[in-house]
């Protein structure tokens, strides 16, 4: 017991910098009392390194040393079995079989299944093949790290075949490293230069950690592509990463730029029916294959945001991913063939029916059955693009004789970048538990994405990742939970995602109560808190969608060819997709589900805008009305997210410092960010419609002082764009840049006592300005605008959504009549802004 809580405490004293995610091995403080009941001895039944059988025997040996404290030995063996009760039996059913193991009483297994035998000191993991024996390995060591040594024996099979990451990486582009596309976590793990990287330890160790959680293939560029991923020097790297995958059973796939063979200057046309385009593809895939033997396959991006694709040659979808299901064919590759094809050029808001959300069905309309068997449709789960709620691509119901991979996004592109915390299966669930009544049969997405419901054998999950060369991976610790999530869910859809949580939040922290509980109920609640302060109703997250997709611009949705538009006007809001009298979006569903669309009285409030167009003053279901819910909705999130820190830390001392501080920085920027969205919003629709809040809240800040009202000097007035993203439109900049300019302000009408004293200000992406707070020239806090750095989020080189952002100074005791002063110094030419102060009395929000 002593040993035990000795080891407890040692564990908390070592900083963790997130960089071993979930797979930590950390002493168990009732480590000693278990050492009975553990194996001594690993036998594995394949003694090839690169086998990922010999990984998941090492794990096991390693994991039990590290867990427990206790020496467990590895031997190898392709024979003779020894009739050892304290061992772990690690090996493919078939190397069990032919060495003399019995495995009658054990299921038939699927491909990548496992079966994990566990009675006391003896254990049997078996796979149906190599990988699945590491799956096997990974979730016994999964059940000791959390304490769990109970009696067991089960067989689990995958619901999917394809589980497979996405990595949105460039060769070129960040420094000397490849730059990562919607990626929060510092660049390439792969990429730097222009090539494949020559250290690929941290590429291993993501196969590591993927493995555990059942992914079975990498896909390493961006769906974006480059012509020259298909050059020599780019594939031999390419083999250099497959070997470092391979032990982890990871297979490798990469994106393919449609127009290669004339880009790269070997062909002057890339017509897919083309015999000589045709040659030069089965030449390329050829050269792959030597190279990479269990090369996974290929991941398209065709005819959208102006790739080309088929269609520039008039030719279709399924004439266009056949080229290269036919190359990959004699290898047995995939062709991952993705639906976000969409014209975003001619998009006119000004026709009541065009609709982007239409575009996906009808582009695939009439291919259904013209694809070869190896190719994959991959469908965002929404018909947009990854928004905070979105309903289910109606595309899946349309693909029956054609296999079809759900694509979810674990980077928060649109979902706060990292910086917010939004735990996500609880949005993906929404999708894959959605029953599209095809026929009028149950119909649920994953039953259609696993090939059960159409009977197709390929299929599955596509996971887009973007993880960096970030110690945190995603530069997030908490954001972890989304990938470990992701690689659960696609090998048991059923799931409860509270569950997968408390399994991640043990194996990444500890199993204290209070440390479950805490980041259980924050990350429980954290998709809706983000949804309530961001856009409500179906109406889109409401972000910059032409910049940085991170802070908040309603306007940016309309007026452009996008396509992402509400439709917004002083009266009424959202988008008509109707048959009767709107896009006929909504007839793209099987009838069953098209008619509760069709109906404002059956559509669910959580998507009414997105399928109706409304005067703000329209009920919902739950009473109130469109624009009443509006504010209320930000203010309940927003409020919410100001529990975030506190209830953060109550897990002082119960987990590691660096983790405990690196994510107090994150949910207390998070806090502040928060206000900026909820203003924002508010502010738009209030300007626009009109309709005041009912609670009075709106456009009024008691507590505020707005920097543009104070004395200035060294400060100019400046007014900010998106105006609703400052307090009152306007802020206050430097007049030079090598100015420091001062705000200062008599307390005068304040009741002595202490006070919060936030600061809301700007921290652009183009410097470091530093600012001061005193209290009658008393210094009481001090800054400097580096969170662009540290925080990872898209940098915004201006004054607006993305850079606005908040710090707090708590517990101030103010005298009536104190004079508060900010001094802002600029770097470069980022000009110190600043927008208002609030002197908050405690417990007061605003
Ligand atoms: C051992 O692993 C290697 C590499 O994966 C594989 O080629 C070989 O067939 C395996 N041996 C047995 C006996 O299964
Ligand atoms: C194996 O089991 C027998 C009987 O149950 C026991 O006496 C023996 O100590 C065990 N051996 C090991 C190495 O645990
Ligand atoms: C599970 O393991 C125990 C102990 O080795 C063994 O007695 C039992 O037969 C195994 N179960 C099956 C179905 O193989
Ligand atoms: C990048 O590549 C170029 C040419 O391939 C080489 O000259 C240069 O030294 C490389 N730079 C770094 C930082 O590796
Ligand atoms: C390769 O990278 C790893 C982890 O990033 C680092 O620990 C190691 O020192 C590097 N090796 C070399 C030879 O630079
Ligand atoms: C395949 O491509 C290689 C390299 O570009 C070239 O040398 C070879 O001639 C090509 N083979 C055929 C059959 O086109
Ligand atoms: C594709 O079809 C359109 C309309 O029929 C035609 O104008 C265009 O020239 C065709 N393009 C090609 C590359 O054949
Ligand atoms: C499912 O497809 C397989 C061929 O892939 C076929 O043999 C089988 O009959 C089909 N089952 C049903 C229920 O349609
Ligand atoms: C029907 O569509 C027109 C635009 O064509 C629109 O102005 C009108 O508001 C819509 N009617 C209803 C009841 O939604
Ligand atoms: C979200 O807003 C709604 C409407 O005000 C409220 O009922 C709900 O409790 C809020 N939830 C969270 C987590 O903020
Ligand atoms: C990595 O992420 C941590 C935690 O958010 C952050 O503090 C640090 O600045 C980041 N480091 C790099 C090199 O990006
Ligand atoms: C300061 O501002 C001037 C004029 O805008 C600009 O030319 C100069 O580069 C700036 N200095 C720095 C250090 O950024």
């Amino acid at each position: 017991m002593l040993l035990g809580i000795l080891f407890g405490l040692v564990n908390l004293a070592v900083a963790e910098t997130g960089l071993n995610g979930w797979l930590r091995y950390a002493r168990l403080p009732s480590a000693e009392t278990l050492h009975s009941e553990l194996p001594v001895h690993v036998l594995v039944l394949n003694s090839t390194e690169t086998s990922p059988v010999y990984t998941a025997g090492s794990e096991v040996a390693q994991g039990i040393g590290s867990i427990f404290g206790k020496k467990c030995s590895v031997g190898y063996s392709s024979g003779y079995i020894p009739p050892d009760n304290a061992t772990v039996i690690v090996g493919t059913i078939k190397q069990y079989a032919s060495s003399g193991g019995l495995i009658n009483g054990i299921p038939e297994l699927e491909a990548d299944g496992f079966w994990l035998n566990i009675s006391g000191s003896e254990v049997q993991i078996l796979g149906q093949n190599e990988r699945g024996t590491l799956y096997g390995a990974f979730e016994y060591l999964s059940l000791l790290a959390q304490g769990n040594t109970s009696q067991i024996a089960y067989a689990s099979n995958p619901d999917a075949p394809i589980r497979w990451i996405n990595q949105w990486d460039n060769l070129q582009g960040g420094g000397t490293h490849g730059s990562v596309e919607r990626g929060y976590g510092g660049p390439s793990i792969f990429f730097e230069n222009g090539t494949v990287k020559s250290n690929l330890t941290r590429a291993a160790q993501y196969a590591r950690l993927l493995a555990s959680i059942g992914i079975n293939a990498v896909v390493v560029n961006n769906v974006n592509a480059n012509e020259s991923m298909l050059t020599a020097p780019i594939m031999d790297g390419l083999k250099r990463i497959a070997d470092v995958f391979r032990p982890y059973g990871v297979q490798l796939g990469i994106s393919l730029y449609f127009a290669s063979p004339q880009a790269l200057g070997e062909l002057d046309t890339f017509d897919p029916l083309d015999g000589a385009v045709i040659e030069w593809w089965h030449n390329r895939t050829d050269q792959i294959y030597k190279r990479i033997p269990d090369f996974a396959g290929y991941l398209v991006k065709a005819n959208s945001e102006g790739q080309p694709g088929p269609l520039t040659y008039n030719r279709t979808l399924a004439e266009g991913a056949n080229l290269f299901a036919r190359a990959l064919q004699p290898y047995g590759g995939v062709v991952m063939f993705r639906a976000f094809v969409y014209d975003s050029q001619n998009l006119n808001e000004s026709y009541w029916k065009d609709d982007r959300a239409n575009a996906a069905v009808q582009f695939f309309n009439g291919l259904d059955g013209q694809f070869e068997d190896n190719v994959v449709i991959q469908v965002k789960y929404g018909p947009i693009d990854f928004q905070v709620r979105e309903p289910t691509s109606p595309l899946f119901a349309h693909l029956q004789q054609t296999s079809s991979a759900i694509e979810l996004e674990i980077t928060q592109e649109y979902l706060g970048q990292q910086c917010h915390l939004v735990y996500l299966p609880p949005l993906w669930k929404t999708v894959l538990d959605f029953d599209m009544r095809v026929d009028s049969q149950p119909s649920l997405v994953r039953g259609i994405v696993s090939g059960q419901r159409f009977n197709r054998t390929l299929g599955g999950y596509a996971g887009v990742a973007n993880v960096g060369t970030n110690q945190t991976w995603l530069g997030s610790h908490l954001a972890m939970s989304n990938l470990y999530a992701f690689g659960r869910l696609a090998w048991n859809p059923r799931l409860d995602p509270a569950s997968i949580l408390q399994d991640w939040i043990r194996l990444t922290f500890n199993s204290d109560p209070t440390v479950l509980d805490t980041i259980t109920s924050m990350s429980m609640e954290s998709w809706p808190t983000y949804e309530n302060y961001t856009g409500n109703l179906g109406i889109q997250t409401l972000t910059d969608i032409l910049y940085a997709h991170y802070g908040p611009n309603p306007a940016s949705q309309d007026n452009n060819p996008w396509g992402q538009w509400t439709r917004a006007d002083a009266n009424s809001i959202g988008m008509d997709r109707t048959v009767w009298n709107g896009t006929g979006f909504a007839g793209q569903y099987p009838p069953q589900v098209a008619v509760m669309y069709e109906n404002i009285s059956t559509t669910p409030d959580d998507l009414l805008l997105w399928f109706h167009h409304v005067p703000y003053t329209q009920h919902l279901q739950s009473g109130q009305t469109v624009i009443q819910h509006f504010y209320d909705a930000h203010y309940a999130g927003a409020a919410n997210a100001q529990t975030f820190p506190s209830r953060w830390a109550t897990l002082k001392s119960k987990i590691d410092d660096q983790r405990y501080e690196e994510v107090l920085f994150r949910l207390t920027y998070q806090a502040g960010h928060s206000i900026v969205w909820r203003d924002a919003i508010n502010n738009f629709y209030f300007n626009l419609s009109n309709v005041p809040d009912q609670a009075g809240r709106v456009e009024n800040h008691p507590y505020r002082i707005e920097a543009e009202s104070m004395d200035l000097s060294g400060y100019t007035p400046y007014t900010v764009s998106p105006w609703n993203v400052a307090s009152g439109g306007v802020a206050v900049v430097t007049t030079s840049n090598t100015t420091v300019g001062t705000a200062s302000t008599t307390l005068s009408s304040i009741t002595s006592g202490t006070y919060d004293v936030a600061v809301n200000y700007f921290d652009m992406a183009i410097g470091r300005s530093h600012w001061q707070v005193y209290l009658n020239d008393q210094l009481i806090g001090q800054w400097i605008g580096d969170s662009d750095l540290t925080l990872g989020h898209s940098p915004s080189n201006y004054i607006d959504g993305h850079s606005a952002t908040r710090i707090t100074f708590p517990g101030i005791q103010i005298q009536k009549g104190d004079v508060l002063k900010i001094a802002g110094t600029p770097d470069g030419i980022e000009p110190a802004p600043l927008d208002y102060i609030s002197i908050l009395p405690e417990g007061v929000v605003d």
